[in-house]
């Protein structure tokens, strides 16, 4: 296989697709402040769930160290996610510590709820972005889905909070589930338009097993846009960067843009360039993977920096992962890690 060398002549790694390591999403908890009906069902996730214990995380200063490792081989960009990010105690610290790193794009994804309270003291830390879910403005629907009777407002709050510290520009991700929230499509469109965020719309994907999926549940992004273009006309605009999942399209009166992530009705497996570390240290080559790799007992087992380093780019240069284009009625009934468990 080629080899390229970044910078610093330190060689990057493709994996067996070809497709380089470029995104790092590390979750830092497996637990959450909400139960949404699509992520954490509370008939699975109740009173006797057994979560992670303190001891079983990967501490902040174990994060680092793996952290700075990836970044020689190859990943420019890195997403604190959960669980919900923000439930982790003194996550500032981390994120102050990840962003002495240099040349990354530090960023977070979370449902908001305590996002007016912290988006000072993260973006003080170096945070540079957040994206934050909202599934509707309408506080039944929301309760409905976040199944915690948390209201929209004080989600709304934290988007502004950190737009005004400048965590900019603030993404805010809606998962559209048939039957429970498409009607929040248009209402939520109007809303975020002119604002400087960005909406995208996520289609309802087959994570885990605890959901319940089904591809009738499934609005597609094709119709999320046609639903959208009949109201405010769009036009699709060129990605960002090779390998974005969101689809661009941008209003036609230039007063703003809205993302479309189809992965189930359109997969973006070919792009794909993003490793996913647990909170409890198991690497996940893909969202929909069966089995994680322990990095936590490598590190905690005295391995070297050569041997952390040559470890993770084993893996990678062993990765085959494409669920979206091969999901079958057969590979959604799979043993597939959690979305709490990766954060999406
Ligand atoms: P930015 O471009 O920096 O905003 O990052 P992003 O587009 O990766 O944003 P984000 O991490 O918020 O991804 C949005 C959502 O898309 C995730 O929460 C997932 O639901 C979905 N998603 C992201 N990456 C993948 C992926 O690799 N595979 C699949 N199937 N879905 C993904
Ligand atoms: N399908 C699509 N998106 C999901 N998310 C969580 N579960 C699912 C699912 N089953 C989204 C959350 C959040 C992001 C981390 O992933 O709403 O925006
Ligand atoms: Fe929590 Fe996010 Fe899952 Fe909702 S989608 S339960 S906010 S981790
Ligand atoms: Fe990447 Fe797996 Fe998602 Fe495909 S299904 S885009 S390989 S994470």
């Amino acid at each position: 296989m080629l080899e390229w060398h970044n910078a610093m002549g330190i060689p990057m790694v493709f994996d067996t697709l070809s497709r380089p390591l470029r995104d790092l999403r590390i979750s830092v908890t497996d637990r959450c402040n909400f139960r949404c009906v699509y992520c954490m069902p509370k008939e699975v996730f109740g009173r006797d769930y057994q979560f992670l214990e303190r001891d079983q995380l990967l501490t902040f200063e174990e994060i680092e160290r793996l952290a700075r490792l990836f970044v020689p081989l190859g990943v420019k960009k890195i997403r604190l996610t959960g669980g919900e990010p923000l439930v982790r105690r003194d996550l500032e610290r981390l994120v102050e510590m990840l962003a002495r790193i240099p040349g990354l794009d530090l960023t977070l994804t979370t449902n908001g709820a305590l996002l007016a309270k912290k988006a000072r003291t993260l973006k003080d830390a170096g945070l540079k972005r957040v994206t934050v879910s909202l599934d509707s403005l309408d506080d039944d629907v929301f309760m409905a889905m976040n199944d915690v009777d948390f209201p929209v407002e004080r989600v709304l709050e934290g988007i502004e909070a950190a737009a005004s510290v400048g965590l900019a520009p603030v993404k805010i991700n809606m998962v559209v589930k048939r039957g429970v929230n498409e009607g929040s499509i248009l209402p939520m469109a109007r809303r975020f338009r002119r604002t400087g965020h960005i909406l995208r719309f996520i289609e309802y994907m087959d994570v885990g097993h605890t959901n319940g999926w089904r591809m009738d549940d499934v609005v597609s992004a094709r119709e999320i846009v046609s639903t959208v273009d009949a109201q405010m006309p769009l036009e699709p605009i060129e990605p960002n960067y090779r390998g974005e999942v969101a689809g661009r399209w941008r209003y036609r009166d230039r007063s703003g843009e809205i993302g479309v992530i189809a992965s189930v009705t359109q997969p973006f497996c070919g792009n794909c360039t993003r490793a996913r570390l647990s909170a409890e240290g198991l690497l996940y080559t893909c969202l929909f993977a069966v089995r994680g790799h322990d990095l936590r007992r490598l590190l905690r087992g005295g391995a070297s920096e050569a041997e952390l380093a040559e470890a993770i780019a084993s893996i990678w240069r062993g990765r085959d992962d494409r669920y979206s284009e091969i999901r079958s009625s057969e590979t959604i009934w799979l043993p597939k890690v959690e979305m709490s468990r990766i954060g999406g």
